[in-house]
């Protein structure tokens, strides 16, 4: 019996030597100590031995436990040492992705910015709009193909819903729709306010257009108008030059291009001077402005006098002067970006590279 109870001994001092991990401790604790231990199966041979023998054997077996016993307890509190030890405090967390702003909304603000510093106030428009705003009150006529559903998205439901609305209908004649441009700002704001007015609009737009490289179903346009009693071309000149040069470049210059609008009288298309080639290339090769040295940026023209009556102004009394721009264009040609649909992909890897 003492034999087995040394052998014991030391094969558990082998076997505990032999332990790297916790797991491995709690196998050798369990065959050492556990019920059906080699150790255990002593202890139930007790009663039968003589009662000295019995006493003597006893206390070696019980030392020999509380001596495994505490064997495990050194082993076990110096694996966790080591566990702990592994945790290295000083390991870099792991990097959080913090989201950028989004390329257009940074030219928007951009735009807008240089138009308030020269007192231009910022309204936003409705999404949802009727068509007294999109286009009656615009002197836009019923049969202009503008209205037409292939340029139009209209909602099929008014999205006031409920009583009232088959009147409200026949009072105005008035479907509701997606706006289709940011020209409806213009009669809000004129509805509600008098002059003298100087308003910045920016907000989306919608069409159904079929998407390509240059267009999309929803963009971005910006709005801005001003009406007082002594506004002529000159002023709409010098507001747009100034925008170009402080958006684009000291540089550039502008070109009016004669265009109509049911909006505005006289009407025209504003170019800027092509930022890449700087007219260098003009007849020859610039991917950009295709060798004409320009690049249409925007519409505009002094408010058409039937618009102004619409909103309830005198245009005897007053004048204005309104242009609108594609958000999306102008970014493109100012980071030469070259397919409108990368706006709306939402690749961080494109999204990203602007800052
Ligand atoms: N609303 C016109 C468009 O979407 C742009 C424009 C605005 C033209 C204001 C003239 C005056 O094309």
């Amino acid at each position: 019996m003492e034999e087995k109870i040394k052998s014991i001994e030391s094969a558990a001092v082998e076997d505990l030597k032999r332990v790297f991990t916790l797991q491995n401790l709690e196998r050798v604790r369990i065959k050492y100590l556990g019920r059906k231990s080699y150790l255990n199966q002593l202890f139930s041979q007790l009663p039968a031995l003589e009662k000295d023998k019995r006493a003597y054997i006893g206390k070696a077996l019980n030392l020999l436990k509380k001596k495994i016993v505490q064997l495990v307890k050194e082993k076990q509190e110096e694996l966790e040492k080591e566990e702990e030890e592994k945790i290295d405090l000083t390991f870099p967390s792991e990097k959080v992705e913090v989201g950028t702003q989004h390329i257009l909304s940074y030219v928007s603000e951009e735009i807008c910015d240089i138009f308030e510093k020269l007192g231009f106030v910022i309204v936003e428009g409705k999404e949802i709009e009727d068509e007294w705003h999109n286009f009656t009150a615009l002197n836009i006529p019923l049969q202009h193909p503008s209205r037409d559903v292939f340029d139009t998205f209209y909602l099929m439901e008014s999205p006031c819903g409920g009583e009232g609305r088959e009147k409200e209908r026949e009072k105005r004649t008035s479907r509701f729709l997606l706006r289709s441009h940011t020209s409806p700002s213009q009669i809000r704001v004129m509805e509600k306010f008098k002059p003298p007015l100087a308003v910045i609009s920016p907000g989306r737009v919608y069409r159904p257009d079929e998407p390509d490289a240059s267009h999309s179903s929803m963009f971005h346009q910006i709005e801005g108008f001003c009406v007082d009693t002594n506004i002529n071309f000159s002023h709409l000149k010098g507001v747009l030059l100034h925008f170009a040069r402080k958006f684009f470049s000291p540089e550039v210059n502008l070109r009016f291009r004669p265009h109509f609008f049911p909006f505005t009288e006289p009407s025209a298309e504003v170019d800027i001077s092509c930022i890449i080639c700087g007219q260098e290339n003009r007849g020859k090769k610039c991917s950009v402005c295709k060798g004409k040295g320009w690049l249409e940026i925007l519409g505009c023209g002094m408010i058409h006098p039937k618009v102004l009556e619409n909103c309830g102004i005198n245009s005897r009394k007053y004048r204005g002067f309104a242009f609108g721009m594609g958000v999306e264009r102008i970014a493109m040609l100012k980071y030469r970006i070259p397919d409108i649909r990368l706006f709306f992909e939402n690749d961080v890897r494109f999204l990203n590279q602007f800052y």
